[in-house]
């Protein structure tokens, strides 16, 4: 996909390599911009996770986000990252790593925020990788019983031997039924007339412990009920049906700022756009530029109701930096600054979203 997209003014590539080079040197690149009054608002330590952090980490801190293809080095997978100390984990969120897409986030968290997060992300995400026993429990349900119980414990629909289906070991239901001990039991001596079979003549009283402590520990937790963040506000939120923002029936919450602090100038924006997004999206926004008619799929219309009603600014931002996948949308992160980023994306929801949320209420 990179390989076919080239600018289509040459000298606006070379200013934004000189962007991207000065963006390197600046110093205050590599921290995030300002949140406002610094350490107020939401302080929640999952919401923060949520609202900073996932859209690169991913909602389960496995490192699966939208992002993850298009960073190098990628964004660290906590799940496995046992070795990382509580300091060296406050350390890097205060003040970034040199030479990656992970900013500081002093400007925009206070102390106890950043510790608040970190701590929630080793009790959240990296408690497994912290506890050997657990670590040993997750080694033993990866050999003897993932194939029927599913790597998440969901279970498997359909009995897989036997007439009853595994179990869902994740829903609220087994979570509130399921003591340790009837668990052990279990696993120890099997359920007679099913396809679990006991495992107390194969694995020593220890791993049984340990396997059961796993699945406690990693699987039976509910999901966190945060959905449509700061980071990916608008589209989270449109296209999960229940999802807990009120926005949700009208669309996306249309006052949500940038993220990271981050306030677009539109008329820098424009300029940017009018040399380097028109060409596919249309100098009106409508997605008929001169390059649409030989690309598949089409640049999106941004005049469109469907665009209108879910892309606010955090949702505008995310999407451009990140671009698409498997279509000709670049990931504009690769060369511009998230400043620049941010007055593109402020551009497109002045000019295409505004006054389409204006006509709407009218
Ligand atoms: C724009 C994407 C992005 C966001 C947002 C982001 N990170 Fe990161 N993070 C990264 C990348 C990329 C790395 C570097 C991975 C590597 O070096 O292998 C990283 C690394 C880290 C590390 C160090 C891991 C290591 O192995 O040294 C910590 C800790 C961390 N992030 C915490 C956070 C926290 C906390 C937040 C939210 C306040 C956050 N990150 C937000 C992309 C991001
Ligand atoms: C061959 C498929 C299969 C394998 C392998 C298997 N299970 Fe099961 N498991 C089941 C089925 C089927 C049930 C549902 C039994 C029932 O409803 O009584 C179940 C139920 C359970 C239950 C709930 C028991 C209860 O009291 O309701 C637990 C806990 C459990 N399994 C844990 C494990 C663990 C841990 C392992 C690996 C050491 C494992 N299972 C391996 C098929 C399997
Ligand atoms: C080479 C053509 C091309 C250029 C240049 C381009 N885009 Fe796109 N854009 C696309 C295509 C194709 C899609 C994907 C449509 C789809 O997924 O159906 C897209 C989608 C988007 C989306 C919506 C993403 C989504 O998830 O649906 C946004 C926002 C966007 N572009 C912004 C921009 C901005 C801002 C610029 C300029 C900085 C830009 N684009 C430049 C082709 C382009």
């Amino acid at each position: 996909m990179t390989a076919s997209f080239s600018l289509p003014i040459k000298s606006s590539a070379l200013t934004i390599l000189a962007g991207v080079l000065l963006g390197i040197l600046a110093p205050t690149s590599s921290e995030a911009g300002q949140r406002g009054a610094k350490g107020t608002g939401e302080s929640r330590p999952d919401a923060l996770y949520h609202n900073y952090c996932s859209v690169c980490h991913g909602d389960r801190g496995d490192g699966r986000s939208r992002a993850q293809n298009s960073l190098k080095p990628p964004p660290r997978d906590f799940t496995n990252a046992g070795e990382l100390t509580r300091e060296a984990m406050i350390t890097i969120t205060t003040h970034g790593k040199p030479g990656t897409a992970m900013v500081g986030w002093k400007t925009q968290l206070n102390e106890a925020e950043i510790a608040g997060v970190v701590d929630y992300i080793r009790k959240t995400f990296m408690i497994v990788a912290l506890d050997p026993k657990l670590q040993r429990g997750k080694t033993i349900y990866a050999q003897n019983c993932i194939a029927c119980h599913g790597a998440r414990g969901q279970g498997s629909p359909m009995p897989i031997g036997g007439s009853v289906p595994a179990r869902d070991l994740a829903s609220p239901q087994a979570r509130a039924e399921l003591t340790r001990e009837r668990m052990i039991t279990a696993v120890t001596t099997g359920r007679p007339g099913t396809a679990m079979a006991g495992f107390g003549g194969r694995l020593p009283a220890a791993d049984i412990d340990a396997v059961v402590d796993y699945v406690r520990a990693a699987l039976m937790v509910p999901q966190t009920e945060i959905s449509g963040t700061d980071a990916h506000a608008g589209r989270a939120a449109a296209q999960r049906p229940g999802g807990s923002r009120s926005a949700v029936a009208t669309g996306a919450d249309m006052m949500q700022p940038m993220p990271n602090g981050l306030k677009g100038d539109a008329a820098a924006g424009g300029r940017f756009y009018m040399a380097n997004c028109a060409t596919c999206h249309g100098a009106k926004g409508d997605g008929k530029g001169p390059r649409a008619y030989f690309i598949n799929p089409k640049p999106r219309n941004f005049i469109d109701p469907t665009f209108t009603s879910s892309f606010n600014r955090p949702a505008i931002y995310a999407a451009t930096s990140v671009g698409r996948l498997g279509t000709e949308m670049p990931a504009w992160n690769k060369v511009l600054s998230d400043r620049e980023i941010a007055n593109v994306s402020e551009f497109v929801f002045q000019r295409f979203v505004l006054p389409a949320q204006k006509t709407a209420k009218k």
